[in-house]
């Protein structure tokens, strides 16, 4: 239940209504109207570009959402001194004081690649265009907003700022809903883009991003676990490009770094040839990442057998561990399960389904599984295999990686060609590909 708090006068409305009254509308012909499709600001972070679909469009108001303290702010204030050389940039924190930004834009700017910069020179570094102010209220926001002008404004955050003649508290629905609307008529009629940064908790909040996502241009979730150090920025709705194009990042001491082979690095502290890890290839947009697995059972003391996924789907993970008995035979019955995708990413394609079983199937079993094998599939309740979208584009990145052998779904159609180079092994059911994959105990 929400309340919402009905106003009784509404001056501003007003005006708008009686402006809206004078100044008609005029239809004009599609072919007449200006707007070129080029027309972005390029940004040199890549990851942060792709997932925008290219740059920043100016006049678009982009709504970039995740758990407090994921690094919203901190990948927007990068943001904002890279495009500060481009445009004016007028960044409104309600959460923050000019002071602390202004360490944090030194802590970014401190380590330029290897070589650490000297104090002397980060102030050399600060682009000259780059404006700062601590405010929440949004009329005293647009007053700055007309005097300097930006091309870009980012508002930190949606929840602390608000509208002082709307009675309901700041980061309630209505300020939150008003707030977004009106910097949305500012951003189409002045042509300054905005960003929204708004928090999202963990029960995901009413007054949250949800309720903004029909009111914005873009939106963008910056997701991961908080105390793994990977992030991945996530477009839900892009109005000026594909959506769920995904943009890695690690958090680091100075700030977001981009991550360009995710793949390498999810994998890289992979223990080969033990129990209970399995390797699959997941499509984050349209990018193959190759994620590693684990799986790890061990006896229920007491009580029901317990299920914990950690970055898989539960509903997923629980039938899973019923084909695994059902159509497998496992005695999974008497033990708890656990699956973790290492990184901290969470999957939620079915294609990950047969790593997932294998991992479990490996632990239970103590066999690891072979060395240099991805695992692509989706598993079925009769314990079916069943192929997934994208097969071609997944195993060369898995080949590209240095694997040898990917256990993949029967083909369908004969005249489809698998990639050269490694080697495939076609399953029809969970249990040939399990067969395949399970290296056999010699002890
Ligand atoms: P922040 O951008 O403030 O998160 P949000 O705006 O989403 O709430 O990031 C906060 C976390 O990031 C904080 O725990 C400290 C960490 N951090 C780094 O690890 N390195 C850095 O360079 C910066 C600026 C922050
Ligand atoms: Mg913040």
């Amino acid at each position: 239940m929400v309340e919402e708090v009905i106003q009784r006068s509404r001056p501003p409305a007003a005006k708008h209504a009686s402006r809206g009254a004078l100044v008609r509308s005029m239809p004009r012909r599609l072919a007449d109207i200006g707007g070129d499709v080029d027309e972005r600001l390029p940004t040199s972070i890549n990851e942060l570009g792709r997932v925008l679909g290219g740059g920043v469009v100016p006049g678009s108001i982009v709504l970039i959402g995740g758990d407090p303290g994921i690094g919203k702010s901190t990948l927007l204030l990068q943001m904002s001194l890279d495009l500060a050389r481009e445009v004016r940039v007028l960044y409104v924190s309600g959460e923050e004081s000019e002071r602390q930004i202004r360490m944090r834009a030194q802590r970014l700017l401190q380590s330029d690649g290897d070589n650490r910069v000297d104090k002397g020179k980060i102030s050399g570094l600060i682009p000259d265009d780059l404006y700062l102010v601590t405010e929440t209220r949004l009329p005293v926001i647009f007053e700055h907003v007309s005097e300097i002008q930006p091309g870009l404004l980012i508002v930190d955050s949606v929840q602390a700022t608000y509208l002082p003649e709307l009675d309901s508290l700041a980061g309630s629905v209505t300020q939150v809903r008003e707030t977004a609307s009106r910097l949305r008529d500012l951003a189409k009629t002045s042509g300054t883009a905005v960003f929204l940064i708004g928090h999202v908790t963990k029960e995901g909040t009413i007054a949250g991003p949800r309720v903004l996502e029909h009111i914005v241009d873009t939106v963008l979730y910056l997701e991961g676990d908080r105390y793994q150090s990977y992030r991945l920025l996530r477009s839900i709705k892009n109005r000026f490009g594909a959506t769920s194009e995904v943009g890695v990042f690690e958090m680091r001491e100075r700030g977001m770094v981009e991550v360009t082979n995710p793949s390498e690095a999810f994998l890289a502290e992979r223990m080969v040839n033990a129990p209970g890890s399995a390797i699959a290839v997941t499509m984050e947009g349209t990018r193959p990442i190759l994620v590693e697995i684990q799986g790890l059972t061990s006896p229920t003391s007491f009580g029901n057998p317990r299920r914990t996924p950690n970055g898989v789907d539960f509903n997923r993970l629980l039938l899973t561990v019923a084909v695994l008995t059902r159509r497998m035979g496992l005695r999974l019955a008497d033990q708890d399960v656990f699956v973790n995708v290492v990184g901290g990413l969470s999957i939620r394609e079915p294609a990950a389904d047969l790593a997932v079983a294998a991992a479990i199937a490996s632990s239970v079993r103590n066999q690891p599984v072979r060395a240099e094998t991805v695992l692509i599939g989706e598993v079925g309740l009769s314990g079916e295999l069943r192929t997934v979208s994208q097969m071609p584009v997944r195993m060369n990145e898995a080949f590209k990686l240095g694997f040898k052998t990917a256990i993949v779904p029967r083909r369908l159609r004969r005249a489809e060609t698998w990639p050269e180079g490694i080697e495939v092994i076609e399953a029809r059911s969970l249990r040939q590909a399990l067969k395949q994959a399970l290296i056999e105990d010699k002890g």
